[in-house]
């Protein structure tokens, strides 16, 4: 078995970690990292800190319009495709270098393996709901971490190849959680107090590039009346000053992004989580800490569904209120991603078909 992963953005190499690790025990990987993240809190920590292999071929793609940087990593992709000849191509949720990945093997008749298949949000404004559709419509295995992700791609008329695997960010929390416990530092280093601090992520484009609404979460944040810690996603660090807007809340600690060992003990040890992120939605509910999700929809309907997780879109008077209101009884909230075994459960299905 030969399978050519194509990562490119933060939360690709945290999900490609364990199946990189399972399909190695089997067969081959050709690793690609496009380059639409490059900062070294963005992609080296992650690396490093997973043990994730070097990559094969960096692609080197950087920033650019979605049209450019999908359009770069195409032709850069095919060109590996071609020179590698692999059984299947494997890409990760729903960003830019999903897609182009994507689309690359599909055009020249390479299988595709989408893992986190079939989540919407229903909200074509996204980049990322484009993405998500087109990729799981040339996939010819669909590995769903939720029923309801299974449930969609049916509305969709897509049944062929479809795996119901679990979520493979709970098999990275399963065998990083202890490491991170016994590894990180962070709190001593930032003087955060156990469940004494909000924990805050922000970087969606919806909220970044929208004035008014990037205003309003900031104002929000600016009377948290809490301690809170923000590791800042570089996308927000170069949108506040365009929009004027600046974070200058003496409870807030405004960071530079956090590898993954920090960014679990953070969140871990959080009294709770505001966040516009798919992936740090999920680690709140695994880490049974009370999710804020600044956003008008969630793919992740299963944690609003279970009371674990509150929209409150980026409405100034809503975040507040459930930074001081929202709480979750989580021996009440049932565990619906899985068992976190999806990637050896992803590597025995493509294992089992490229060997037929
Ligand atoms: C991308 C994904 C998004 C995902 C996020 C994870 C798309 C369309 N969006 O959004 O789904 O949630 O990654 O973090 O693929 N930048 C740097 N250094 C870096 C990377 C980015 O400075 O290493 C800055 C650049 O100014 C860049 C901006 O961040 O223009 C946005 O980066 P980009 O990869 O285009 O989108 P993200 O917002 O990171
Ligand atoms: N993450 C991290 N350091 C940070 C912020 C996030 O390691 O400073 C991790 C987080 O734990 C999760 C993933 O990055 O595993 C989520 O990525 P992100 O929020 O960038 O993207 P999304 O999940 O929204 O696509």
């Amino acid at each position: 078995m030969k399978v050519l992963t194509v990562v490119g953005a933060r939360p690709q190499f945290i999900k490609a970690a364990p199946v990189s690790r399972e399909i190695r025990k089997r067969g081959t990987e050709i690793l690609v990292h496009t380059g639409q993240h490059y900062d070294k809190s963005m992609s080296d920590v992650f690396f490093e800190e997973l043990n994730i292999p070097v990559p094969d071929y960096h692609l080197h793609v950087g920033s650019k319009s979605h049209g450019a940087q999908t359009g770069d990593m195409l032709a850069k992709v095919e060109e590996v495709i071609l020179r590698e000849k692999p059984d299947c191509l494997l890409v990760y949720g729903d960003t830019n270098s999903t897609l182009a990945g994507a689309l690359a093997a599909a055009k020249l008749h390479i299988p595709v393996a989408h893992v986190e298949a079939g989540l919407r949000s229903f909200n074509r404004r996204m980049p990322e709901e484009i993405n998500r559709v087109l990729t799981d419509h040339v996939s010819e295995w669909l590995f769903c971490p939720t029923q309801t992700a299974v449930n969609h791609l049916k509305d969709e008329g897509i049944t062929r190849g479809v795996h119901l695997v679990g979520d493979v960010m709970l098999d990275a929390v399963g065998y990083n959680s202890r490491l991170a416990r016994e590894k990180s530092r962070v709190l001593e280093e930032l003087g955060l107090n156990r469940g004494e601090y909000v924990l805050i992520t922000l970087h969606r484009a919806e909220n970044t590039d929208d004035p008014a609404r990037l205003s309003a979460i900031v104002g929000a944040i600016n009377e948290l009346p809490l301690p809170a810690v923000l590791p800042l996603h570089p996308r927000t660090r170069d949108k506040l000053p365009k929009w004027g807007l600046s974070i200058h809340n003496p409870h807030v600690r405004l960071i530079d992004p956090v590898g993954y060992l920090d960014m679990l003990e953070l969140e871990v040890n959080a009294r709770k989580i505001l966040t516009d992120s798919g992936g740090v939605q999920k680690e709140a509910f695994f880490a049974r800490v009370p999710c804020i999700t600044m956003r008008d929809e969630t793919e992740w309907t299963e944690t609003v569904e279970l009371g674990a997780n509150v929209l409150v879109g980026a409405d100034r008077e809503k975040i507040l209120r459930a930074v001081e209101t929202f709480e979750v009884d989580f021996s009440r909230v049932d565990p619906v991603f899985g068992d976190g075994r999806a990637a050896e459960k992803i590597v025995d299905l493509l294992a089992g078909d490229l060997s037929r």
